[in-house]
């Protein structure tokens, strides 16, 4: 039987229009959660956000050296690695447990281009100084402070690299969030779906989005792509 969501009483008073992100734990770190998080089947999110990524790069493909950021059970880092034979990938997560798990799936024919980096952004070094393409999926509404994410692509961007970053967007209302968990999760684990409902309750509109870019004086495009993502992209150049 599927159990239907229950919103607390303080979501409950957030259900109004424009409603403040309420924010969830920063790092995934709860091993039922990384477990049930990890086994989940998001292909269908992963790829589309590899389509999107590979409409950044266009035709002509890539070689070197790309960030993935909050890269958690690592599909979408192994997706790209596998999508792009020249690449190599350093993949960043502050969570043990997900780090354990990307480990323990990586297929031996990526290993050697695929690093998984433990570490938490913004106060990490990374190996290299500069990454060609610099990409992130469902970090953004994980981090108290965002400008975290974008201070940290400043640092390690050089003039020409690409980012490509994907989120969800709040929706307008708690009740739409409850919808949203119900339309795309309801056969879900239910600790799954709790963890949907808390990620939209904690993402940034797009508007919000763009005010940071503003703020970091970062030119990129901010484009809603679903009825619940945001694709945030475009090209790193030094004034
Ligand atoms: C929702 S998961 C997304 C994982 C992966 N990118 C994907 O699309 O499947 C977000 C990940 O970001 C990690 N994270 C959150 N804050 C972080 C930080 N400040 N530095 C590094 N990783 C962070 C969490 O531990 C978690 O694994």
């Amino acid at each position: 039987m599927i159990k239907k969501l229950e919103i607390s009483s303080e979501h409950q008073y957030n259900n109004h229009r424009l409603f403040q992100r309420i924010l969830e734990p920063e790092l995934m770190e709860d091993s039922k959660q990384v477990q049930a998080y990890a086994q989940a089947d998001f292909s269908e999110p992963n790829e589309y956000f590899l389509q999107n990524l590979k409409a950044l790069i266009g035709m002509i493909g890539f070689e070197g050296y790309a960030l993935d950021l909050g890269c958690g059970p690592g599909d979408i880092s192994c997706r790209f690695a596998k999508a792009y034979p020249s690449a190599r990938v350093d993949a960043l997560d502050g969570a043990r447990a997900m780090l354990d798990y990307a480990e323990s799936i990586v297929p031996s024919e990526l290993s050697a281009r695929v690093c998984f980096i433990h570490g938490k952004l913004p106060t990490i070094s990374l190996p290299r100084r500069r990454y060609d393409l610099i990409f992130s999926n469902s970090l953004l509404h994980h981090l108290p402070e965002p400008q975290a994410l974008w201070n940290f692509v400043k640092r390690y961007a050089g003039n020409g690299t690409r980012i490509a970053i994907m989120d969800l967007f709040r929706p307008q209302s708690v009740q739409q969030a409850k919808e949203i968990v119900e339309m795309y999760a309801a056969t879900e684990p239910e600790i799954l779906q709790r963890d949907f409902y808390h990620s939209l309750l904690a993402a940034f509109t797009p508007e919000e989005i763009e005010e940071q870019l503003r703020e970091a004086g970062l030119n990129f495009e901010v484009e809603r792509i679903s009825d619940r993502h945001v694709f945030i992209s475009g090209t790193f150049i030094i004034k």
